[in-house]
């Protein structure tokens, strides 16, 4: 199956701009922590509001993030979604739904904070990502006004 060997793992982690420049350690690290899951277009990935408890990656199809039922944003493959809550500990801001079938690999939390911890420069690469939503967030928002 896709990505079922680690070592298949460790080939797309690598190409990721999320683990990009990760030592082969660290992307073994990250390869032992994951999990693959499919999923078929229409199933809800998070749901606003619920507790927390993985980090996942889109590894095939995409996604798109919905707030009180509307639209906000759209993920593709390489794109990651559920760091917030775990990073914060309050619920998931948004519902995330397969628009098409999906493939993730997911993190669950324990392993995510340990990641954070052992993985150099991945919180930083995570807090860029954040930053780049908030400014597109802000952008639409002022656009609207
Ligand atoms: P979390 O709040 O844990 O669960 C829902 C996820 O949707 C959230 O983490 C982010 O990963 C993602 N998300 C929320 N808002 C946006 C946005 N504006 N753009 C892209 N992804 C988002």
């Amino acid at each position: 199956m896709f990505l079922s060997r680690r070592p298949d793992r460790i080939d797309w982690l690598k190409k990721v701009p999320l683990f990009s420049g990760l030592s082969g350690r660290d992307l073994d690290l990250v390869a032992r922590g994951t999990d693959v899951v499919r999923a078929d277009g229409g199933k809800v990935l998070t749901r606003q509001g619920t507790l927390g408890e993985e980090f996942l990656l889109l590894v095939d199809g995409s996604a798109r993030v919905e707030r009180d039922a509307k639209p906000i944003a759209r993920l593709d493959a390489g794109d990651f979604f559920g760091e917030m809550s775990l990073i914060d500990g309050k619920p998931r801001s948004a519902s995330v739904i397969a628009e098409t079938p999906v493939t993730l690999l997911v993190v669950d939390s324990r392993s995510f904070r340990c990641l954070l911890d052992a993985v150099p420069g991945l919180r930083r690469k995570i807090s860029v990502t954040l930053c780049d939503r908030l400014r597109q967030a802000d952008a639409a928002l002022a656009e609207r006004n």
